[in-house]
């Protein structure tokens, strides 16, 4: 009997083949939830899910009986019960790797356009207000040669000290679970705890991943110990912060400025006034979403899957228990 699989999200016509060929898929509409009323037939035959932004709860896994594995299209996986996934002996894979230099990329563009105010003085000069040269009101501040504060020292982590370190020369400090000693060769970075991170950086830029440990790592008191030209960067997950004081950073000038992949709610409230301030970046979570990078991401999610409902070991396995 062919196996089947769920497909939410875009997938090429050539990796939608690539799978057509090995397995019965069924593609939902885009705004289809996986487990509203018309798919609860496709659920109960499940055996592999593939997507982004997957809405997985246990109620869902209970009307799966057959679920083998659930292969996510992104590095993260916070909106995943990992551990009914295990209980259950499904199978959750990921797919980090091909989206850390792009990512990586994203962060840097909010250091720069943070630091050097580029998104508000572009708009500046669209309104027609440049009508002489600019003064001091309107300078940034320098990159080059500031310090980088990583919080978090995982792939992207590692790959945004790197353009730091090496493409600008900035002294690199993070703070992370565990040394790593080949970057600290590398990059000359230097371990340290938050508190001393948070107090030196220039630039404070959060890369952990979002667990019952890092929800709200960052909040009023952390702000305080920053600089008050201290330039805070998230490209991580919204809930490592507290947005609520942040904003309130923001306001009364306990950070200069702010630039942000990631919020608590997204799409942001319309009701938010993160975007309407000034001193801030805000993008719609675009850290890995390139042409190339999305396509290699999708790929290497069929890949995980195609492996995993072959009986193979899938290439990016998060729950390494779940594969005898
Ligand atoms: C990821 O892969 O987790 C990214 O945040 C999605 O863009």
């Amino acid at each position: 009997m062919q196996k089947r699989l769920m497909v939410q999200g875009r997938l090429s016509d050539a990796q939608l083949g690539e799978l057509s060929d090995l397995f019965k898929v069924d593609v939902l509409a885009k705004t289809s939830a996986l487990d509203a009323p018309e798919n609860r037939a496709l659920l109960a035959e499940a055996h592999g899910i593939i997507g982004s932004g997957l809405a997985i709860t246990p109620q869902l896994l209970d009307a799966a009986p057959n679920l083998e594995v659930i292969a996510t299209v992104s590095v993260g996986y916070d909106n995943i019960p990992v551990d009914e996934l295990t209980k259950r002996g499904i199978m959750l894979c990921n797919t980090p790797d091909v989206l850390t230099e792009t990512t990586a990329d994203t962060g840097f563009a909010l250091v720069m356009a943070t630091a050097r105010r580029v998104v508000e003085l572009a708009e500046w000069v669209k309104a027609g207000e440049w009508q002489a040269s600019i003064g001091p009101a309107l300078f940034g501040s320098d990159v080059h040669g500031k310090t980088l504060g990583m919080v978090g020292f995982g792939r992207i982590g590692q790959a945004v000290a790197r353009r730091g370190a090496l493409g600008f020369g900035m002294p690199v400090l993070y703070s992370n679970a565990s040394p790593k000693p080949a970057l600290e060769r590398e990059l000359g970075a230097k371990r340290c705890e938050l508190n001393q991170l948070l107090a030196e950086a220039d630039f404070v830029c959060v890369t952990v991943p979002l667990t019952a440990e890092t929800e709200h790592l960052i909040g009023a008191k952390e702000f305080a110990q920053m600089k008050p030209t201290g330039i805070f960067i998230n490209i991580a997950r919204g809930k490592v912060v507290d947005e609520a004081a942040l904003i309130h950073a923001l306001e009364n000038g306990a950070i200069q400025a702010a630039g942000l992949d990631v919020f608590e709610q997204e799409p942001l409230a319309a009701s938010s006034t993160l975007p309407t301030m000034a001193n801030v970046v805000a993008l719609p979570h675009i850290g890995s979403a390139t042409h190339e990078t999305r396509d290699a991401m999708a790929q290497r999610a069929v890949n995980n899957i195609r492996l995993a409902l072959q009986g193979e070991r899938p290439i990016s396995l998060v729950n390494q228990e779940t594969y005898q």
